[in-house]
């Protein structure tokens, strides 16, 4: 019933290279890395994950959000959410055009612990803006995170602590990444068929 909606409803879609339950069991295994290491993190300052005031988790948006709603209930502690929104693929591209913010970022991430979420790590340029900005701010400290890390050329050399998947270098969207807006509802990770987007 699943498969025949979906084929239904995203006939563009060519290949699942990440499937709904791989995704699933990877997102609970990152949770766990991420709560070990803030618990780490806290327990060297006396708090516990009991004690408000301490995490913050920063979503790039749009892309990041069904990746940060499923990871953040696998997070058994408190915190607290502080969006940011970063474009680079704007309309059809589907090579980066470069980096910049098009919301500010939370002005509050001094002295906390920061997790930075983002889907995809492609040319790094992303995660590199964000982190040089958060880093202003002095957090307590500052780990980032992607549900992909697509073995490309990078532009930036970024290092991140925690990677779902690693993929091809291949155009990919569903579970929050898009095409020009659409398939961030598809909820696996795919490969669009090559009618559908723009020849290079
Ligand atoms: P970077 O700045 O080149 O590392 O790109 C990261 C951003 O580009 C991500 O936050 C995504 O929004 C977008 N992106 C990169 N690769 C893809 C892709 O294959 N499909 C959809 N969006 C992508
Ligand atoms: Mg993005």
């Amino acid at each position: 019933m699943f498969v025949a909606y979906c084929i239904y409803m995203f006939p563009e879609i060519e290949r699942i290279l990440v499937s709904r339950e791989q995704i699933a069991d990877r997102v609970q295994a990152m949770a766990k890395e991420i709560v070990r290491d803030l618990q780490e993190d806290l327990a060297k300052d006396g708090q516990t994950p009991l004690d408000e005031d301490n995490v913050i988790i920063v979503p790039i948006m749009t892309g990041a959000m069904i990746f940060v709603a499923d990871l953040v209930r696998e997070l058994p502690m408190k915190l607290s959410l502080g969006l940011v929104a970063v474009s680079s693929y704007p309309g059809e591209s589907v090579r980066s055009k470069g980096a910049h913010f098009a919301t500010e970022l939370p002005d509050n991430l001094g002295g906390k612990h920061i997790i930075v979420l983002d889907d995809i790590l492609d040319s790094g340029q992303t995660l590199a803006l964000v982190k040089e900005m958060i880093e202003k701010q002095n957090p307590a400290s500052l780990r980032l995170g992607v549900m992909l890390d697509k073995k490309t050329d990078r532009t930036v050399d970024v290092h991140v602590d925690y990677v779902g998947f690693e993929i091809p270098d291949e155009f990919v969207v569903g579970y929050g990444l898009d095409y020009n807006g659409y398939y961030r509802n598809y909820p696996q990770i795919a490969v669009l068929d090559q009618s559908a987007l723009p020849s290079r």
